[in-house]
């Protein structure tokens, strides 16, 4: 008997966890919570419009230093450290605009540098020429 009581009381017990976890998922004030069609899309399109308004506006106003602080930080921070120090990557701080500039382009065309160059080919080609001012706008300021 207790080997039947115990598999039935854990499979209970985790039902009710998924279930209760489940309804908490639901989008708040929203009937048909798992889809979002109808009047939910349209307000979605709407706010979704706005959201798109807002950050190219933001993107606008920003600096290239603070355009290039995103990149450097979700992308290069890794590699180069919080400061340019150099981890994995050699040191960037002290090195000038067109240092960096003429690197990143020759990585971009897959050109070999240093022995770790293929390193950097991914890194640069996910670059734009815009991207590698702003990155290097933000690395002069580190
Ligand atoms: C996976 C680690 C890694 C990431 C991520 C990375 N780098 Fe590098 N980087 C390296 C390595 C390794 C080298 C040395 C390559 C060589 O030997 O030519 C290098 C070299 C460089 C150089 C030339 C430095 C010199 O002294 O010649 C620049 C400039 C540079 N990286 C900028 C960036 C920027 C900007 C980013 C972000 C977009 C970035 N790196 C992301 C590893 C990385």
């Amino acid at each position: 008997m207790k080997d039947i009581v115990i598999p039935i009381a854990i499979t209970l017990i985790c039902s009710a966890a998924i279930a209760v976890s489940y309804s908490k998922l639901d989008v708040k004030g929203r009937p048909g919570v798992h889809t979002c069609q109808g009047e939910c899309y349209d307000d979605w399109v709407v706010a979704e419009a706005d959201r798109q308004a807002k950050l190219s506006a933001e993107q606008a106003a920003a600096s290239p230093e603070e355009l290039g602080a995103k990149t450097y930080t979700a992308v290069c921070q890794a590699c180069h450290g919080d400061k340019g120090q150099g981890v994995v990557g050699p040191a960037l701080v002290g090195r000038d605009h067109d240092y960096v500039m003429e690197a990143l382009t020759a990585y971009k065309n897959n050109q070999t540098r240093g022995q770790q160059s293929a390193l950097m080919w991914g890194q640069a080609a996910t670059l734009s020429a815009a991207d590698m001012e702003n990155v290097t706008a933000f690395i002069l300021t580190l």
